[in-house]
């Protein structure tokens, strides 16, 4: 078990493809750490470069505070599943798992332990005199899992681990996975780019785009206090709703107007933008904090475009000057798609950003 720190990291590829830019994070000791970007953003060479498989350009990597920068991959202690997780294909479960621990002249016994040990934890004993022909997607990504972790690695990453798997699988692995940290308690690092996959299964979050580091923080906080724009955009299906407003003041309350509402703030609100001086924000909400409410208690009645009922709960679609906005609602009362459905906000809420630096205010 150990401490990961990354230390203004930067990775360069020749001249122009900056892939990772001064990066620091510390991840601490047996915490389950999520990266998640889109595509390219730089997780995997992140990930290269903790494993010793790329070589830093810049800055320093920690692990149980030895600097590790500059030690063959061999010599860091670390474990790996990736995406392709080749398990080798003439070799059963047992030996698959067993091969690390030979290779470190273990007792027999001990090495029989262990693989026992691994192979119950991630729910494959059955399966230890099979070859990995003979086992679902899952199994053998289990199979993967349990060697990664045969060998008590100090960190254990996993980068996009579960993309090859078919939707359902991919959501009970992520439960499996969680139960194996729990249990394994193996400071880890996954990646992904799915994000109800890093809300899911992340003790933090680590937001990534274009090589930074946007928002660092809990699943909660992260989709709760969104630093900007783009988090606030990417965490969280369907998507926060934004609405271009302009801020009026009349009698000491402050109004977030727009061609088809005026809000008029709350006391709390009105005072998160007291320090605000331009005239333009973006309103973000949270689908499930647009209501649907009577008329009299409405800001805006709009029409009903779609209504997708979705057992729990039901989302439904209106467009606002070309934009669909989302409500997610409580599954009854059930408007007809085409019908006027009337609406207001959750001032408990609300989230604002500055349209010019995308920045999150009064938080
Ligand atoms: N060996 C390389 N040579 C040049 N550029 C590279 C190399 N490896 C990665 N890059 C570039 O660095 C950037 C980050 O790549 P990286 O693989 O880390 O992204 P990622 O976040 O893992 O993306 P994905 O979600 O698609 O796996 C990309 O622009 C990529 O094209
Ligand atoms: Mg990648």
């Amino acid at each position: 078990m150990a401490t990961l720190e990354i230390l203004n990291v930067t990775k360069r590829f020749g001249r122009k493809v900056i892939a990772v830019d001064d990066i620091s994070l510390e991840v601490h000791d047996q915490e389950f750490l999520v990266l998640l970007g889109p595509s390219g953003c730089g997780k995997t060479t992140t990930m290269r470069m903790v494993a010793g498989l790329e070589e830093v350009t810049e800055g320093t990597i920690l692990i149980d505070g030895v600097d590790v920068t500059d030690l063959p991959p061999r010599k860091r202690n670390i474990s790996m599943v990736f995406q392709n997780y080749a398990i080798w294909p003439h070799m059963t479960v047992f030996e698959n798992i067993a091969y690390a621990l030979r290779l470190k002249h273990m007792a027999k016994s001990e090495i029989d332990r262990i693989v026992r040990e691994v192979a119950g934890m991630t729910n494959i004993g059955e399966y230890l005199e099979r070859l990995p022909a003979q086992l679902s997607g899952g199994q053998q990504q289990r199979v993967a899992v349990a060697r990664a972790i045969a060998v008590s690695p100090k960190v254990f990453l996993m980068d996009e681990p579960l993309s090859n798997l078919d939707a359902k699988l991919r959501v009970s692995m992520r439960t499996e996975l969680k139960a194996i940290h729990a249990s394994a308690k193996a400071t880890t690092v996954f990646v992904t780019h799915d994000q109800s996959e890093a809300m899911s299964i992340a003790d933090r979050i680590v937001i990534m785009r274009d090589g930074k580091i946007i928002q660092t923080g809990t699943p909660e906080e992260v989709y709760e206090k969104s630093a900007n724009l783009f988090v606030a955009d990417f965490i969280g299906t369907p998507p926060t709703n934004f609405f271009d407003v302009t801020l009026q003041k009349s009698n000491g309350t402050l109004h977030l107007v727009n061609p088809h509402f005026d809000l008029s703030l709350d006391a709390a609100n009105t005072a998160r933008l007291n320090g605000y001086n331009k005239e333009q924000l973006v309103l973000g909400v949270r689908p499930e904090n647009i209501v649907l409410t009577s008329e009299k208690d409405s800001i805006m009645g709009m029409t009903a475009l779609v209504v997708e009922p979705q057992g729990s709960h039901q989302v439904i679609a209106f467009k606002m000057d070309e934009k669909m906005v989302k409500v997610v609602a409580p599954s009854q009362p059930k408007p007809d798609m085409g019908s006027t459905i009337h609406l207001n906000f959750s001032q408990g809420t609300l989230r604002f950003f500055d349209p010019e630096t995308t920045f999150a205010i009064g938080d």
